[in-house]
Order: structure tokens, then sequence, then C-alpha cells
């Protein structure tokens, strides 16, 4: 199936695209017609159609909530914003450069990266630029945590915080807050979360995707197992960072929660039901 929009900002070009992070200077990512299909070739190459056709701009400050039935495209929306998933058409561009508080976005490691150039788009990276904006730009929180055998939970919150150059006793001292704001008990901070009920394995989750502090999160139901006092918590760990001015994009299951966090809401309907779940231009401002 192929899209039937014609809204001239289904298609973008790579001097539009950075003529849009010049001129707004608070916007932080952008998709443009993005689609995305599976190919199953274990099952005779059927294709499943997941994206057709979603834009999507969010803005420093912003907390777009994607909502829909499930198997809309909502996880494979954030997979492709993050770069897991390589969308099928379409263009995603996240900011980057040197005016971005706090990002290091310059640092030596991202030779390839020019400071001036606003953005990168992800659906056209080199591997590297791709490493580079999840070290600096971009936090996910996926729906389960991906254990590290043997890795202590305080030195797994404090990683990403490592990785952006912050000293080891000041990530952990970061780490152990957090950790306490989440209500994990002191006495599980050294083990490996591997034996943690599913609740606490989602908070170590999402210690770990807040903590550095990312200009752009995408949160793939951060709070689905968790007891409505830790999903306060959680919510309110995602308005602070949006009010100190992180773009964010998410999904989150219960209504409570998106009242809370969303200061928008993006609908996407699965393509094979309604012919494409794509946005009008409207959704683009
Ligand atoms: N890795 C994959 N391989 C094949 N199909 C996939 C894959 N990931 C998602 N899909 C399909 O894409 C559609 C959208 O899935 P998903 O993004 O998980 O929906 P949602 O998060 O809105 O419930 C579903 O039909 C799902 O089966
Ligand atoms: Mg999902």
């Amino acid at each position: 199936m192929t899209s039937t929009l014609t809204e001239p900002q289904t298609q973008t070009t790579a001097h539009d695209m950075a003529r849009a992070f010049a001129d707004r200077p608070a916007l932080m990512l952008r998709a443009v017609g993005v689609h995305k299909t599976f190919t199953l070739h274990g099952q005779g190459g059927i294709e499943i159609e997941a994206l057709a056709g979603v834009s999507l701009d969010v803005a420093r400050g912003e907390c777009v909530v994607l909502v829909g039935p499930s198997g809309a495209g909502k996880s494979t929306l954030l997979r492709c914003l993050y770069g897991n998933y390589l969308a099928s058409a379409g263009t995603i561009a996240v900011r980057c450069g040197a005016a971005v508080d706090g990002a290091e976005c310059a640092a030596e490691d991202s030779t390839r990266t020019n400071p001036a150039a606003h953005c990168i788009a992800i659906t056209n990276a080199e591997p590297r630029d791709v490493l580079h904006l999840r070290r600096h730009m971009m936090g996910y929180v996926s729906q389960f945590l991906r254990v590290i055998p043997r890795v202590p939970t305080l030195a797994l919150v404090a990683a990403p915080l490592v990785a952006r150059g912050v000293p080891e006793d000041e990530a952990e001292h970061r780490a152990a807050a957090l950790l306490e704001r989440l209500n994990i008990p002191k006495r599980l901070w050294p083990l490996a979360p591997a034996t943690f009920s599913g609740g606490e394995q989602q908070r170590v989750n999402i210690a770990r995707g807040l903590i550095a502090d990312h200009p752009l999160l995408l949160l793939d139901e951060p709070t689905a197992s968790l007891d409505a006092e830790n999903r306060d918590v959680v919510a309110d760990l995602i308005v602070e960072a949006r009010e100190r001015g992180a773009a964010i994009v998410g999904i989150f299951h219960d209504e409570d929660t998106r009242l809370k966090v969303a200061t928008r809401r993006l609908e996407l309907q699965p393509p094979l039901s309604c012919g494409a779940n794509a946005l009008t231009p409207a959704a683009l401002h």
C-alpha cells in the first residue's frame, strides 16, 4: 500500500530541513513523511506497513503523546526516531549543534558533525553520528530493561552520565538521588537488576533514561508496570524534564499520566484499517 498523501510537507530536502532548524531555535525534532514497512522474510516475504506518512515537529518544552490503538505504529515511530529502525521513506532530523545547552554537541568524538549544521538526519546518518546523537541528544526508555549481567544497578544508572564525561563519583551521586526518588530500596543498588521485579526493573530503566538530562526524550510506556504512587513519581520527573526545556515524545498506557505530562497529542491509526496514518499539515507548526 502506498500513502495517499498529497500535502506539500510529506517530502523535504536536506536544505529545507537545515533551514527549518536554523529558523526555529526551539525545534528539536522534525519528521516528514515517515513510512515504515516490515518484510517478513521467514514468512513468504509478506509486507506489513506500520507507518504510512507520519509528520511531526517537536520543540523544546513540548511533550507530544502518541495515542492510537495497539498496532497503530506508536512504538515503531519511536524506534524510527531513535534510529533503531530505519524508516523505509521520509526524513527524520534531530537538532545537533554547539547552540544546544549542555549537549556538548561539538564533542571531538564526532568529527563528522559540523557544529554549524544545526541538525543531523538520522534517516541518512553514519552509525557514528547515530551514536553521537544518542550520547548527547536523545534519551530512550524502552518498555523493558535490557539487563547487563553483573553490572550493579547504581553503575548501570550512572553509565549514561559517565559516557558524557561526568566523573564517576558525581554520576553515582546523581544516580543514587534518582533511585531514591524512584523508591528503589538502597539494599538493591549494589545488585545487578536481573532478579528485580518487573516494576523495579522498569524504574531502573527510567532512571537510566532520564539521568543524563538529554534535550530530547523518547519514552515507550515507561509507566506500564508501575503502581499508582510510582507512576506519579515518574510523571513528576517527566514534567520536570519538560519544564527544564526537554522535547519529549511519549507513549503512556494510562490516561492519568497522559493528562499530567502531555502538551499535545498525536493520533496514529493502523495504516491497513484507514488507508494512512498520515497527519495533516496542522501537525507541523
Ligand atoms: N520488528 C518487527 N517486525 C515485523 N513487524 C513489526 C515489527 N515491529 C512492529 N511490527 C508491526 O508493526 C505494527 C505496529 O506495531 P507497533 O509499532 O508495536 O504498534 P503499537 O506500539 O502502536 O502497539 C504491528 O502490526 C506490528 O506487528
Ligand atoms: Mg507499543
